[in-house]
């Protein structure tokens, strides 16, 4: 069993605040973390209204609504977060960031509490370095976006990660009713490995004219039942991050085969960096 009572999240961004809503809809005392207050506003407006259309839409009642805002705390001191059984930790892709961060906090949380990261593409070995002794309670939970929407947790050892750990980290994201299924310690995990050469892929077949944007994603979505097409996708993840976890995967795995496309870089010098930023491939200002 894993244990585990209390929750935190260091990150309100659109990652932490949707871990932290189904944490506290699933009962678990749960608490934000974030240095800039803004964002933990916005996160809490943010929760404020789904709960609202839960209720609308009969997916939850006033009771489960009052119950999940009692279990979830903003906090804009990071003291707050030291008592939980798990940190999450879901700030933005940087690994030197991430490093400060856990090298800040690992030694209080000291009494069998897990330490795991959201991250995306960055390895969990390299992260696990940052926090000594304590590389075995270090792991690995990589959410998909929307969190409350999507059930997978992609679950990745360290080279350090005990099973306990494990073990613990899997049970935890099948009470938050999502599927835990493990991967190893590669650039990019599974899911990114298979992903991201694909989105490339769609960037090379419009850059060398095999067909126009519109027509490459319909042809995914009809011919490979994909419920979005490889360059909406895109878009939707932001052209910046597919850019950088192609890198990361350039770099990790030693193999030019994940340099990212230049069409795909082009756009995101120019900005367009997808629904973010109003355009990427596809146009969304209007
Ligand atoms: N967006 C996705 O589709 C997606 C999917 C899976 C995993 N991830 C991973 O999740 C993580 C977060 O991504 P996101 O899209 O939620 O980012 P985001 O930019 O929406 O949120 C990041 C949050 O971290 C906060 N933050 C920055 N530095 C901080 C610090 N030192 N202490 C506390 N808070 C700090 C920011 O204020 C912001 O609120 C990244 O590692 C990303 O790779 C993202």
């Amino acid at each position: 069993m894993h244990g585990i009572n209390k929750v935190a999240i260091i990150g309100s961004g659109q990652m932490g605040g949707g871990i932290a809503q189904i944490s506290a809809v699933n009962g678990f005392e749960t608490v934000i973390y974030d240095l800039n207050s803004d964002a933990l506003t916005r996160c809490e407006g943010f929760h404020n209204k789904l709960f609202a259309r839960g209720v609308e839409k009969g997916r939850m009642s006033d009771d489960d609504v009052a119950g999940a805002k009692a279990k979830l705390n903003y906090a804009n001191d990071i003291n707050a977060i030291y008592d939980a059984d798990i940190v999450i930790e879901a700030v933005i892709e940087d690994v030197d960031l991430k490093k400060k961060i856990f090298a800040g906090i690992a030694d209080k949380f000291t009494d069998n509490q897990i330490l795991a990261t959201n991250t995306s593409s960055i390895s969990i070995t390299d992260l696990a370095t940052s926090v000594g002794d304590a590389a075995d309670r270090f792991i690995g939970m990589h959410f998909f976006n929307p969190v409350p929407v999507m059930k997978l947790v992609e679950v990745i050892n360290g080279l350090a990660t005990s099973e306990e750990t494990t073990k613990r980290t899997i049970a935890l994201s099948e009470a938050m009713g999502k599927v835990a299924v493990p991967a190893n310690d590669r650039a990019g995990f599974v899911s990114n490995r298979v992903l991201m050469p694909m989105i490339n892929e769609a960037f090379y077949a419009w850059m060398e004219g095999v067909a126009e944007p519109e027509h490459i994603d319909e042809i995914m979505k009809l011919g490979m039942a994909h419920p979005m097409g490889p360059l909406r996708l895109a878009d939707f993840i932001g052209l910046d991050t597919c850019v950088h976890i192609m890198d990361v995967m350039a770099e990790g795995l030693n193999n030019d085969r994940y340099r990212a496309c230049p069409l795909l870089k082009q756009l995101v010098v120019a900005g367009r960096l997808g629904n973010k930023a109003g355009r990427g491939v596809f146009d969304y200002s209007k």
